[in-house]
């Protein structure tokens, strides 16, 4: 038998059957590099992150990441060439793969990937690193 919404509520299915929109959660934050969960699928979160500048070269030894740009435009560094990811268009970064985001001026981004990700992977930056993130 399936489930209620009720009970995916109460077994913890965060935002299960509940349509979400990208713009009223792009509106409750401002801040740069400092992604939010908006969904969670399969062991997967959806987030949402805003940013400008350059963030810091850094590789996940365990996650493959997809970028995917909502609003604005970015630049993805790789050691041997760019990217630049247009509104509308993803990227996926395999796992390993040193990368760098960056973004001339602001830029909303979705990101999929496992919950395990952590946004700076095998870098720890103190101005950067962010452990633990807001559910929006
Ligand atoms: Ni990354």
């Amino acid at each position: 038998m399936g489930r209620s919404l009720s009970e995916c509520r109460w077994l913890g299915h965060y935002g299960t059957m509940t349509k979400v929109s990208i713009a009223d959660k792009l509106s409750q934050f401002s801040d740069y590099f400092n992604p939010r969960i908006v969904g969670e699928l399969n062991g997967q979160h959806v987030k949402l992150v805003k940013f400008q500048g350059e963030f810091v070269w850094h590789h996940h030894e365990h996650e493959d990441e997809l970028f995917l740009v909502v609003e604005g435009r970015f630049r993805m560094d790789f050691r041997d060439r760019q990217e630049w990811i247009e509104e509308g268009e993803f990227l996926i970064v395999p796992r390993g793969v040193e990368h760098r985001p960056v973004a001339e001026e602001e830029v909303a981004v979705l990101l999929f990937e496992p919950a395990s990700t952590l946004n700076t992977g095998n870098v720890q930056d103190d101005a950067l690193t962010r452990a633990h993130l807001q559910r929006l």
